[in-house]
This record gives structure tokens, sequence and C-alpha cells, in this order.
């Protein structure tokens, strides 16, 4: 049963501030991830909590015991690296073995412990062959097995599949997911992919130069985006920035781009006529049809003209400009089969968008 406290978490690398005061509370069993582009902070608040980095200040507790302040073995976290971090020169069972040895677990109960922890991730069999017989998919999970074997309270996984190719990845996330569920064990994850974290994630706190911007499930940061820069890391989206000019109801009127888009996200009410404001609007909120159509009860439209058709198999993005040139993005599930470059309408239900209390940068 393990619960991890982050408590004001801080390191900084001579005048670089790595990770600046991160709180963060995991639940016991809780598959939970940490989200940001490159140099955000990830691995170094990762390596903080498996042992291999000194903080600055704050505390990290494993459940009731403080644990930042004892070496990394006597943690009980398993941890598995970007690069797996596989002995060449020891046969897979060596490898599985060997974090037993370390912990001075007798033999006899070593060679049954590895064989376990191998069935588990699928490599029963396995334990004899040496890492360079192994394809990268194996040694992922040759790895797993090492980290699983010690029985650890918790996983700590940095970027443990980006050494796979695309169709490995999307295979070996699942299985990670499954293991984790089944065994019952907080998990703590690094990617900087967004696919990868919403799929896989009970919880994910999105990271940006060493601090969290959001921390919420996949469907709350996706849809509601706490700012900007979150709204722009979870895909791709159309961000505005403009002001009020007036209500309608709970809903405001803004102009941005030379045009007036009704937004009916929560709080906008709220929002001061003349208040600079910044929003955004998902490609796949937008809808599009025949110039002139009306748009259902509620929703807004616009006039605008399509401009370039990306057809992607299970989604079509396309490109729209409307009069004044501002560019607009847009997404559709099946490609519309009248769809052409040329004038169309484009209608939005309001309540999708999400504002924020100041101006996109
Ligand atoms: N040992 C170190 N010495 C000096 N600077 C460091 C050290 N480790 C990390 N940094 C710096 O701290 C910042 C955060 O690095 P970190 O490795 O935690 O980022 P990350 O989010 O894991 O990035 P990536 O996605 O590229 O792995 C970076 O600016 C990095 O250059
Ligand atoms: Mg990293």
């Amino acid at each position: 049963m393990t619960a991890i406290r982050i408590d004001g978490v801080a390191r900084a690398f001579g005048a670089v501030a790595a990770v600046r005061g991160v709180t963060l509370d995991i639940r016991d069993g809780e598959f939970f991830t940490l989200l940001g582009p490159s140099g955000c902070g990830k691995t170094t608040l990762l390596r903080m909590v498996a042992g291999f980095c000194d903080l600055d200040s704050g505390t990290i507790h494993f459940g009731e015991r403080r644990i930042d302040t004892v070496p990394p073995h006597k943690r009980n976290a398993g941890m598995v690296f970007q690069n797996y971090a596989i002995f060449p020169n020891l046969t897979v069972n060596g490898n599985v073995a060997y974090g037993l040895k370390a912990r001075g677990i007798v033999p006899d109960q070593i060679d049954d412990r590895a064989a376990k922890a191998l069935k588990l991730v699928h490599l029963d069999g396995y334990g004899a062959r040496w890492p360079h017989q192994l394809s990268g998919g194996q040694l992922q999970r040759v790895a797993l097995a090492r980290c699983l074997v010690i029985e650890p309270e918790v996983i700590l996984l940095d970027e443990p599949l980006s050494n796979l190719d695309a169709k490995l990845r999307v295979e070996m996330r699942g299985e990670i997911r499954q293991l984790q569920k089944r065994l019952g064990i907080t998990a703590l994850y690094v990617t900087h992919d967004q696919e990868e974290a919403m799929a896989i994630s009970d919880r994910i706190a999105v990271m940006n130069a060493g601090s969290v911007e959001q921390i919420g499930q996949p469907v709350d940061i996706y849809q509601r985006p706490a700012t900007p820069f979150v709204a722009r890391f979870m895909g791709t989206t159309n961000l505005l920035s403009g002001s009020v000019i007036r209500h309608e109801g709970d809903r405001a009127v803004v102009r941005a781009g030379g045009h007036d888009f009704l937004v009916g996200a929560p709080g906008i009410a709220e929002a001061e006529p003349g208040k600079a404001i910044g929003f955004s609007l998902r490609p796949e909120a937008l809808t599009i049809t025949a110039p002139g159509a009306k748009p259902p009860p509620g929703w807004a439209s616009l006039e605008a003209r399509v401009v370039r058709i990306e057809f992607l198999g299970a989604l079509t993005r396309i490109e729209l400009a409307l009069d004044s040139g501002l560019v607009l993005h847009a997404a559709a599930v099946d490609m519309p089969r009248a769809l052409a470059e040329g004038p169309v309408a484009l209608s939005y239900d309001p309540a999708r968008v999400t504002a924020f209390p100041g101006p996109c940068d």
C-alpha cells in the first residue's frame, strides 16, 4: 500500500532550476505520468524519487515513510530507464537476478523469483539467452522483469518505450498498464508523448520549465487545459487572443483576429467587457457544412474557406481561412465526401471553448 507524496521538491544545477517546488500526491495503485517537453525536469524529479539525485529542498514520502533521506536500494522502488541499462555481459537470468543478489536474497530463492518475473513479462524460457540475442521489445521486457523481481512498492519508468518502433510502443504501453493494474502497484511514469500519457495514465501532471502546470485525468487535461501551454502541448488546437465585447446570457462575444467568436467556457460570464482573454478551440470541435447551412441551435457560426485538406486515413485535417486571413484548423473523423477547397460554413458549440484569464502568447 504505497501512496507517493512529493512536497515542495526543488533542485537546481548551477544556474539551471531543473525542478522548482513541485508538490504531487500520487495515490496508492495509481498510474501517474509526468508529461512535458524536453528539459522540463521530468527525469530529475523521477531520479529524486528513486534516490539518484539529491533534493535542494522539500520531502518525499512513500506512505508514512519519509524516503528522500534513505539510500536508493532501501527505498523499495524499481526503476526502468530509457536505454534499458541491461548488462551485456550477463544472461537474461543474470540481469533479472542482479537486484536480488545485491539485496542478499538466498541463492535457491533467486532462480525461482527470476523465473516468475520473466513469466510476468512473457519471457519464460529466455533466461539463458544473451542480451544481444534479443529484440528491442524483448530487452525492454527484461528491464521490466528486472524492476519487478524485487517486488517493489512503486515502479518508476523513464521513457521506457522511446527506443521502440511506433507499433511496438503502442503494444508495450498496453502491456505495462495491464501488468501494473494486475499487480496493483503504484507507477510513476515519464514521457514527452502526450498520446502515450493519455492512453495509459490515471492522472497526468503536465510540466513546463521545472513546474507543474496542471494535474488531472487525461480527458480533463485535454478538454479543459488550465493554461495555453497545456492546450498547445496536448495536441493540435486553435489558440486565439481577443477582447470581450459583450455578454449573451452566460456566454461572451470575443473579438479575435477581426472576427466575433461566441465563447461559452466556464467562468466566462465573469469576464468584464474590454478584458483581454485567450481561448482554445480544438479542431474536432469545428463542424464544416455547406455555405449558408444553419448551425444547430445555440451554436456559433462563421464563414470560411477551405484552403488545405490533409487526408490521414482515420482523420482528415482541414485548414480554413476566414475573410480577415485568420487561419483555423479543423479535423473530421470521416473524410466528408463533398469536401473541397472553397467557401463553407463553420460552426461550433461555444461550450467546447476553453478560456484563459489572459491573452495567449
Ligand atoms: N546532472 C546535471 N547537470 C547539469 N544540468 C542538468 C543535470 N541534469 C539535468 N540538468 C538540466 O536540468 C534540466 C532538466 O533536465 P531533465 O533531464 O530533468 O529534463 P527532462 O524533462 O527529463 O528532459 P528529456 O525529455 O529531454 O529527457 C535541463 O535543463 C537539464 O539540462
Ligand atoms: Mg528525461
